[in-house]
Formats: structure tokens, C-alpha cells, sequence
């Protein structure tokens, strides 16, 4: 795993920002390899968290790509930083390397002026859920296709296919229902402790929506719904949302910031 940040200042917030994403990775194998080690013990094997491999990181774009056999993109949703991002991996990567978006928002052709991109779809969080949405651009080999399920499927995730349109499948259904959730608290028809509540017990979902949109991130779900209230404004479940907007605009991003509709320790659980 190559967490990939732009150049800057090497003893500037870059590198800040790369111990942070070591530090998570790493707490998450840990959680993982936990679980698996207490089953492997049970079968008669030793193992330690070691065998999981450590997680490299570099100061540059270019670098980092020019071993890779596929690139997994997931920086933040910009379009200019994406394309740049494209245009330093695209000058140093082999030959085949296949570059994959995580994007959940931006459109491939948009993206694809930099680079030949394909679409791969993770959720949060991405060592637990086991989903990856594989995008069949209209472009795509069938080869590169099957290298990307493939690819999934070596995770241990299903992949399950889809075409390529706006919010592919989870989140064309999931970001309209936490902006649904979001609209009923605005309304006051109930708390949101008690949507949660609700939603938990009454539908069987691990988590409320409303906890679910501070999860994700309340910015980057008013993100995904400003896009496509953009492109299809006379749709009604699209429309914006003014408590949404509103936090977003004081900081209130949810767990990543500590505070969204609830607060969030340092550790990313909720108070
Ligand atoms: N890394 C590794 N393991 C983790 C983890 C992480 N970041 N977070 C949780 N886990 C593991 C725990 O270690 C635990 O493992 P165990 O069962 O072996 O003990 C297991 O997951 C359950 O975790 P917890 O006991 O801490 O907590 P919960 O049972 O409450 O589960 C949750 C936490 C998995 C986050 C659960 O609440 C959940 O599934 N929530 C819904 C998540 C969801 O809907 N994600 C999709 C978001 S949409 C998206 O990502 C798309 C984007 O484009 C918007």
C-alpha cells in the first residue's frame, strides 16, 4: 500500500499528513490481523501483525508509480488536483499500469484528459466493507475489465459490476436517504438520535443515517448532491439542503473534524 501525496515542502504538512495515513493503515491491519490471528491460532499456526507486511509511503507522485501495476486514486474530490495528480503518476508508471479512481462524483472523461482512468468504487470503512463497485466505462477492454474484478475479488471483496452512472448503485440510493434523513431532522419531524435509533432497529442498518452522513463526511455528501442538483436541478431529492450547507460551511465536516450533527473524539468514535 503507497499512500501518494504531491509534492511540497518534504518537512512541510505533507509529511504530516503521511504519518496520519501510515498511522491509520496501520491501526486498521492491526484491527484485522487481531482477528484473524486469534483464528489462525486456533488452527495450530503462529503468526504476527509483522506478516501483514508494512505499509510504504513516498514524497512523490512519480515515484511511487513507477513500479505499479495499478494505482488505486483517492485524494480529495478535485477535478485540478486529480488531473494533476494523473499527469505526474502518467509520466514515470510502465507500460500497463492500470490507474483506477475512487471517485464517487467526478466524471471519467473528465479525468481522463490526463490519463487512460478506470473507475473502482471502495466504502468506508474500506478493510471492513466488503463491497467494490466496478465501473464499466464505455471504454474499457474487457481485459482491463476482468483485471479489475479480479483485482477485487484477490481483496477478498465482491465486485459487483455496474454502469457508469452518477452515484453507480450505493450511492445513487445512499446519499439521497442521508440527505432524506437530514431533511426530516430540518423539518423537526424527529431527533437525530432517534432517526438513528430508528433506522438501526426498525431496518436492521448498522448505523443511522445521520451518524452515517457525519461518517462519510457531511462535506464530501453535500459534494456528491451540489453535482448532480447541478445536472439534473428539476429533480426533487437532489435538492440542497440548508442545514447541510450550513455546517459545511462553519467546519462541521462530522467525525473528521470531531463535530458534524454529533461530536466525534480524536479516535473517530462518537461521543
Ligand atoms: N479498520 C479495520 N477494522 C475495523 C475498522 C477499521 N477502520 N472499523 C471497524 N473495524 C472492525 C472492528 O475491529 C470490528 O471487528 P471484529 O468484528 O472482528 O471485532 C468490526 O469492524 C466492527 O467494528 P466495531 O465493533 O468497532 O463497531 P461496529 O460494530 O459499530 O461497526 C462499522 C462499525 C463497521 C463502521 C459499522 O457501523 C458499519 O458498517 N457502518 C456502516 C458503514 C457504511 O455504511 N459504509 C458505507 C459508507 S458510503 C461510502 O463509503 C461511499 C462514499 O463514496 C460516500
Amino acid at each position: 500500500v503507497s499512500p501518494v501525496w504531491l509534492p511540497g515542502d518534504p518537512g512541510g504538512p505533507e509529511r504530516a499528513v503521511a504519518g496520519k495515513a501510515v498511522q491509520s493503515i496501520q491501526t486498521s491491519l492491526e484491527r484485522v490481523a487481531k482477528k484473524q490471528l486469534k483464528d489462525r491460532a486456533r488452527g495450530g499456526q503462529t503468526a504476527g501483525v509483522q506478516d501483514y507486511g508494512q505499509p510504504g509511503h513516498s514524497q512523490s507522485a512519480a515515484d511511487a508509480a513507477k513500479s505499479a501495476d495499478l494505482v488505486v486514486e483517492a485524494v480529495v474530490e478535485n477535478l485540478e488536483l486529480k488531473r494533476s495528480l494523473y499527469r505526474q503518476l502518467d509520466s514515470t508508471a510502465p507500460a500497463g499500469c492500470l490507474f483506477a479512481s475512487n471517485t464517487s462524483s467526478l466524471g471519467i472523461a473528465e479525468l481522463a484528459e490526463a490519463a487512460d482512468i478506470r473507475r473502482l468504487h471502495f466504502f468506508n470503512p474500506v478493510p471492513v466493507m466488503r463491497l467494490v463497485e466496478v465501473v464499466r466505462t464505455p471504454d474499457i477492454t474487457e481485459a482491463a475489465f476482468n483485471q479489475l474484478l479480479e483485482f477485487s475479488r484477490s481483496l477478498g471483496k465482491s465486485a459487483v459490476p455496474c454502469k457508469d452512472t452518477p452515484g453507480f448503485i450505493v450511492n445513487r440510493l445512499l446519499v439521497p436517504y442521508l440527505t432524506e434523513a437530514v431533511r426530516m431532522l430540518e423539518r423537526g419531524d424527529a431527533t437525530a438520535e432517534d432517526i438513528d435509533t430508528a433506522m438501526r432497529l426498525g431496518a436492521g442498518h448498522p448505523m443511522g443515517p445521520i451518524e452515517l452522513a457525519d461518517y462519510v463526511g457531511l462535506d464530501t455528501t453535500k459534494f456528491i448532491m451540489d453535482g448532480w442538483h447541478a445536472k439534473f436541478p428539476n429533480v426533487e431529492l437532489f435538492k440542497p439542503s440548508d442545514m447541510l450547507n450550513k455546517l459545511v460551511e462553519e467546519g462541521r465536516l462530522g467525525r473528521k473534524t470531531g463535530q458534524g450533527f454529533y461530536k466525534w473524539d480524536s479516535k473517530g468514535s462518537k461521543l
